[in-house]
């Protein structure tokens, strides 16, 4: 069973660029009023003004999700102008060079940064709007994770039938962490884990769906910086080809799908996305007892 989209409302952060920006794209196809949030003041007036385009409402605020007032400031002015909320995408993400052999105060301002963004961002957004959901009678909770840990080897995460072989060649168990250079980036999206299962444990009598999507390398500003992917123009397309990058649009579509599932869609699962495989919503996985029976 799908449901309509038409007139329901959502946030979603980080949306001026990149994935979030697909989103925001998407839903407002399937007519949901969006409030957009970011720190990128131009990109986020430019979809704002695409957005509005396209026939729905829109509220954008320059907001850093690593602020709570940022946050609550968000919140407020999408309950106060649309009522309630039925999804929050929780997407702004960030990416900086941290290791392990990094000295104290350059950690101390990559933790501000990195997990300021990627997790108490989430964190936060999440405490903001749950309150709202269980008021209204339910919603929908997306958190935008990475595949590090959790990706086409690991079992329980990928089930697509007939999917081919991890890409990467062992399956499972394949190579997991993005890496020495990204400890707080990769530390930072595995607790996205712990905050998707428990909240869609502890908010499933509540009516509120909490997954996670993991996926691969995305085409992104995020991925183009980090890759140092400035191509020719007339090489770019035969270049993508080349890398099999996953599009923005394809992982949109596949969140569009799982809202879509409505009040009796998954909960508590962190929907992988790998490259070399297809991008689409895998089959659901059987609920795990944990989430629905009480710890004794
Ligand atoms: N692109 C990939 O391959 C990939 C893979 C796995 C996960 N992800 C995750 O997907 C999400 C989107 O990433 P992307 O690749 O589109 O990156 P991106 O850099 O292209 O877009 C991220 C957006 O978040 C915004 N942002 C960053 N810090 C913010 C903050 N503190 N407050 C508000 N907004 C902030 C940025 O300005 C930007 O608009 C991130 O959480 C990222 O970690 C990306």
């Amino acid at each position: 069973m799908t449901v309509s989209l038409e007139g329901k409302s959502a946030i979603v952060t980080g949306a001026a660029v990149g994935i979030g920006n697909a989103f925001a794209r998407a839903l407002a196809i399937q007519g949901v009023n969006l409030s957009i949030c970011d720190i990128r003041g131009d990109d986020l007036q430019e979809i704002a003004e695409t957005l509005d385009q396209i026939g729905i409402e829109v509220e954008s605020t320059l907001a850093d999700v690593s602020v709570p007032a940022d946050v609550r400031g968000v919140v407020d002015k999408h309950i106060s102008r649309f009522g309630g909320i039925d999804l929050l995408v929780s997407n702004a993400g960030t990416w900086a060079q941290s290791e392990a052999t990094d000295d104290l105060d350059k950690s101390d301002a990559d933790w501000d940064k990195v997990v300021g963004t990627n997790f108490a961002g989430v964190f936060l957004f999440g405490r903001a709007v749950i309150p709202h959901m269980i008021a209204h009678g339910g919603g929908n909770i997306v958190n935008i994770a990475t595949d590090h840990f959790c990706t086409c080897g690991s079992p329980n995460v990928w089930n697509h039938d007939d999917a081919p072989d991890c890409p990467h060649g062992i399956n499972p168990p394949r190579p997991v962490g993005g890496g020495s250079i990204m400890d707080l980036y990769d530390a930072g999206k595995s607790a996205i884990n712990g905050l998707t299962l428990s909240w869609a444990k502890a908010l499933h009598e509540q009516n509120i769906r909490v997954n996670a999507f993991c996926m691969g390398a995305t085409d992104s500003h995020m991925l183009r910086g980090f890759n140092n992917f400035d191509p020719d123009p007339a090489e770019e397309a035969k270049l993508l080809e080349e890398f099999g990058w996953m599009k923005a649009e394809d992982i949109a579509d596949c969140l569009v799908e799982l809202v879509k599932e409505g009040e009796e869609g998954r909960s508590g699962e962190n929907i992988g996305f790998a490259l070399g495989h297809p991008v689409r919503l895998p089959k659901r996985q059987p609920i795990p007892t944990f989430m629905y029976e009480p710890l004794s």
